[in-house]
């Protein structure tokens, strides 16, 4: 796909996606910068490619403004991923300060540099949009400001009109990436990994699978190589500048089939229980609200960027397990 390397600086390296993409990048032969506070990301996520003669690994913030001047200039592409996801259990305020100013800092980068910047946001921009599937020009309906959930979509909203002001203000290309549940190898094993990650984990340590509300709220999930090929696709292509992408899969399963799709995963559909909450005991005294169908139009994906997710929910949740199931073995012996 590619004509030359490039350049590429990605924030949030150390993370799910970020290592999934840092994985990608080097194997078609482009150069990297990686930045990460570590404060979610773990270093194990990308301890293999330390020594990679391709990748720098830098261990900063991207609040602070110092972490920005010592960098070289000669990026091709900044892809900016990190960020504080949906603050459920606090960390409002780290949320919304990550996500606005340190995505400004990285945008002054960009600017500086004149570079282009591939801008990571969410399907929870579309919030309780009723109109589904998403289509990227549709609404963006937005809850109560009490419900802490709309403080990341918000931010992210944010981030999409900064970024899209600085292309029409400074002429730098930007491309806006809303993605809808990844879920794979090097995922988060807590909640800020979806709720994927915290079945897996119940199924691994018997426990009782939390579900919250009814479990018949959907998702659409989306294998991590997939996610990867949607940015890999938007960071190389000249064609998706100035676009706003809905990058996901299409297969629509309830919370509930979820669960029970991964306890057949797990061997034992019978022995574990699913524990139904309900919404008003998950969120310690604070108002919840949830998004009951969530669903990607992704033709504009397909057409412009040439993707299209490939693995199935069934086999990229068999890879998941395995996945999870080795490190958490791995973390008993070592303990
Ligand atoms: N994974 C998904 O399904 C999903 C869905 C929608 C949107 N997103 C967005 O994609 C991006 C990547 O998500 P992810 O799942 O890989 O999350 P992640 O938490 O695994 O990765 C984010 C990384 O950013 C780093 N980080 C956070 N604050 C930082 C700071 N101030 N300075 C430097 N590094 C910092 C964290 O340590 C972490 O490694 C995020 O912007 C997220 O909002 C992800």
């Amino acid at each position: 796909m590619i004509a030359t390397n490039k350049k590429i600086l990605v924030t949030g390296v150390a993370g799910f996606l970020g290592s999934n993409l840092l994985s990608k990048l080097l194997s078609e032969g482009h150069e990297v910068v990686g930045i990460d506070n570590l404060s979610m990301g773990r270093m194990e996520n990308i301890h293999k490619f330390l020594t990679h003669e391709r990748f720098e690994f830098i261990e900063k913030d991207i609040l602070d403004h110092s972490t920005l001047t010592g960098l070289a200039t000669d990026f091709d592409v900044i892809v900016h991923l990190a960020a504080f996801k949906i603050p459920r259990y606090g960390n409002a305020v780290d949320t919304l300060k990550i996500n606005t100013k340190g995505s400004e800092n990285m945008l002054e980068f960009a600017r500086k540099l004149n570079c282009k910047f591939v801008l990571a946001s969410t399907s929870d921009v579309y919030g309780m949009n009723p109109d589904l599937p998403f289509v990227e020009d549709g609404n963006c309906v937005i809850g109560d400001s009490k419900v802490p959930r709309w403080g990341y979509a918000v931010s992210k909203l944010y981030d999409e009109h900064l970024a899209l002001a600085y292309m029409e203000d400074y002429g730098i290309p930007v491309v806006l990436l809303r993605f809808f549940g990844s879920y794979g190898p090097h995922q988060h094993l807590s909640w800020w990994g979806g709720p994927q990650s915290v079945f897996i984990d119940c199924l691994l340590n018997n426990k009782e699978i939390p579900i919250h509300g009814d479990g018949q709220q959907t998702r659409t999930f989306t294998f991590v190589e997939d996610t990867v090929a949607g940015i890999y696709a938007a960071t190389m292509k000249p064609e998706a500048n100035g676009e706003i992408f809905n990058i996901g899969a299409n297969e629509e399963i309830t919370i509930l089939e979820l669960a029970q799709m991964l306890r057949e995963i797990a061997g034992n559909p019978e022995d574990t229980d699913i524990k139904l909450i309900p919404y008003n005991e998950i969120s310690a005294g604070r108002k919840y609200q949830d998004v009951m169908r969530r669903v990607p139009d992704t033709t504009k994906a397909e057409r412009l960027l040439g993707v299209k997710a490939k693995v199935s929910m069934k086999e990229g949740l068999k890879r998941t397990f395995e996945w999870q199931k080795s490190v958490t073995s791995a973390k008993v012996e070592a303990s």
